[in-house]
């Protein structure tokens, strides 16, 4: 190990953080950014280790694969795989995500959550594939990310440790960027690195989180600077326009009338949903290492996605089955986002969704105007419905209303007497 003034011994709380003296060649999960820029040429220097690169396609808009790795090889790295894991994302993770009808403290739909798992296991697989000892990644002490990488990486592969310089090596923006400049790390190409920080932003297929800056002052209303995703609902189109999503087993299928694969009609329905000012959140949420801070989402997609979905399946679902099933999604949604993947009771939980999505077929009409995105028509050929039964029209019909009255003396008996009870 050579002396570097920016390197920091602490001691090693967790059985998979690295020795530094045992790192030989590590895993990094490189994004192209500074922060990540900075830890590929601080690991080479200050753990004398080599360093192969993974960056992970998971449809996040506007990357440039081939200038990433360009800068890895550049930097130093061994080697730098570019994988595309859309596919994989939008089946494996993005899914389950619609059939639990995922939403983390009521606004948050999980993109980054349900990436995380999958970039780690594919880091895992990259590090044995290539002989790394250590997987790298760039997260910070303070968020749920790193939560996410290392639950993955402990349980998947306990003989790889991690490191998470960033964690660590107390270097401000300003530090890193004199690290940069002074390391031949082409600042430049470094968003915002002159002048004001940037937004910390992560995005992928099923949305995008911006963070930082006045985003940390809660009083302040966002400014339109932040939305590079979704258009503003004041600038979206004054035509309303209704888009159907069709279902099959809880599977989104076909976008009016067109049968797509799902990574193409994800990006297909969050190009509407942008265009229309849909999916914008302003959340606060209670990170899962204690902090509550606030984010600002985009994401279109799931907005559209998950409302159709979970009118579709209230469609064709009991009460009972209504009234039980947002407990479950619930739970699955904190399970995801606090980073526990791999944790039996989310295959448990799967086992549910499945099985109640395997009635969720038919097609959802929503209609997209100024920010919003609200039902308007839904045809099932599992709907518990029938309209005959529930016409104002006819007096009757077969719904036999002379039984309500009898019904209502039962439903009402306990409640009626605890009544009484207490108040007479
Ligand atoms: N608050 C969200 C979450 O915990 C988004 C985090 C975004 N991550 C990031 N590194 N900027 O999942």
């Amino acid at each position: 190990m050579s002396e570097d003034p920016t390197h920091t011994s602490a001691p090693r709380t967790a059985s998979y953080e690295a020795d530094p003296a045992e790192v030989h060649r590590a895993l990094l999960l490189y994004s192209g950014g500074l922060d990540t820029s900075v830890m590929l040429k601080w690991i080479q220097d200050s753990y004398d280790a080599e360093v192969v690169c993974l960056t992970v396609n998971l449809g996040q808009p506007g990357e440039d694969y081939e200038v990433i790795k360009g800068k890895a090889l550049e930097l130093g790295a061994l080697d730098c795989h570019v994988v595309d894991a859309r596919e994989e994302f939008a089946r494996e993770y993005v899914l389950p995500a619609i059939k639990a009808n995922a939403l983390y403290g009521g606004g948050y739909p999980l993109f980054t959550a349900l990436g995380r798992p999958l970039i780690a296991k594919l880091a895992v697989d990259y590090a044995r594939k290539s002989g790394c000892d250590t997987i790298a990644h760039g997260c910070t002490g303070k968020g749920n990310d790193q939560v996410r990488i290392e639950v993955t990486v402990a349980t998947l592969a306990p003989e790889l440790k991690t490191i998470a310089p960033v964690r660590s090596w107390q270097m401000g923006r300003e530090e890193e960027i004199a690290y940069a400049r002074s390391h031949g790390i082409p600042v430049k190409s470094i968003q915002g690195a002159e002048g004001q920080a940037p937004y910390s932003i992560d995005d992928n297929l099923w949305g995008r989180s911006s963070e930082g800056r006045w985003i940390e002052d809660l009083s302040h209303a966002p400014e339109d600077d932040v939305f590079q995703l979704v258009t503003p609902p004041e600038r979206a189109p004054d035509e309303a326009e209704i888009v159907e999503i069709e279902f099959e087993r809880g599977v989104p299928v076909a976008l009016s009338g067109e049968r797509l694969e799902l990574v193409e009609l994800i990006e297909r329905v969050a190009e509407l949903g942008a265009c229309h000012g849909v999916g914008i959140v302003d959340h606060i949420e209670d990170r899962i290492v204690g902090l509550k801070v606030r984010d600002i989402y985009e994401a279109p997609a799931a907005a559209i996605l998950l409302g159709a979905h979970q009118e579709l399946e209230q469609l064709v679902g009991t009460i009972h089955q209504n009234q039980f099933k947002p407990q479950l999604d619930r739970q699955w949604a904190y399970l995801v986002y606090a980073g526990l993947w791999w944790e039996p009771l989310r295959s448990d939980l799967d086992a549910y969704m499945e099985r109640v999505n395997e009635l969720v077929s038919g097609t959802i009409g929503i209609k997209l105007y100024k920010g919003q995105a609200r039902v308007v028509t839904r045809s099932s050929p599992n709907a518990v419905y029938d309209a005959s039964l529930a016409s104002f029209a006819e007096s009757g019909g077969l719904f036999p209303q002379t039984a309500s009255p009898g019904f209502i003396e039962l439903f009402s008996l306990q409640s009626r007497m605890a009544w009484r009870l207490h108040n007479e």
